[in-house]
């Protein structure tokens, strides 16, 4: 009887199981191990919350610097602009053109570190540190890039709007693809829309630059 007392006050001797198959030393180990957890979910929620913090930025104009064509360009925007506004608006690069809110037609491609990118679709403040070219780049000093030369001769437009965007899609696309066959130059040069429909020229030309034709 006193031996039954003690272990209802005391639990039940070290070591020995409890009805549920647990014995203390067993419970002590998985608290141990529950508050370790906790610990860890604490920090890793920390660090998670000084990441976030660290990346929110103020909604006021701010300083931004691009590397446009080479060059840096500091300027004063706000978060929310995105790098098509920020060229055509802030550096006076109108080359890109900002036909449609949904970007479909990509006639405001650009080239960010060697590939083509929507210009409408960054915002300029994600563009700190990257290279961004601009179809202005192509035509400089004197020196008209091929695929310039090439939408000329095979006179692969006619209102002109998608034709930036095209051209600097081509440049990416044959820098990458040389070599490229009809069916990757079709598939490589998918984003981009001609409302005007010359895609025969642009056609030749992408033939031209990848030795097709
Ligand atoms: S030339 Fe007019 S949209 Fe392409």
């Amino acid at each position: 009887m006193r031996d039954r007392e003690e272990r209802t006050r005391s639990g039940p001797p070290e070591g020995s199981p409890t009805t549920s198959g647990f014995n203390r030393r067993d419970f002590l180990k998985g608290s141990g191990a529950a508050a370790a957890a906790t610990a860890l979910v604490t920090a890793t929620e920390t660090v998670t919350a000084q990441d976030v913090k660290s990346n929110v930025r103020s909604a006021e104009p701010q300083k931004v610097t691009l590397n446009v064509n080479g060059e840096d360009h500091t300027l004063e925007i706000e978060p929310r602009v995105t790098l098509l506004d920020a060229l055509r608006n802030d550096l006076s690069l109108t080359g890109c053109k900002d036909v449609d809110e949904r970007d479909a037609a990509g006639a405001d491609t650009v080239i960010i570190d060697g590939k083509a990118v929507l210009a409408g679709s960054r915002l300029a403040i994600e563009c700190e540190g990257q290279k961004i070219r601009t179809v202005e780049s192509l035509v400089a000093d004197g020196n008209i890039d091929p695929v310039v030369a090439s939408f000329v001769k095979h006179d692969a437009q006619q209102c002109g709007f998608c034709t930036p965007g095209f051209v600097m899609a081509m440049r990416a696309f044959v820098d990458k693809n040389p070599k490229a066959s009809d069916e990757e130059i079709r598939e490589g040069l998918g984003g981009n829309i001609c409302r005007c429909g010359t895609y025969d020229g642009i056609m030749k030309c992408a033939l031209e630059l990848t030795g097709g034709a």
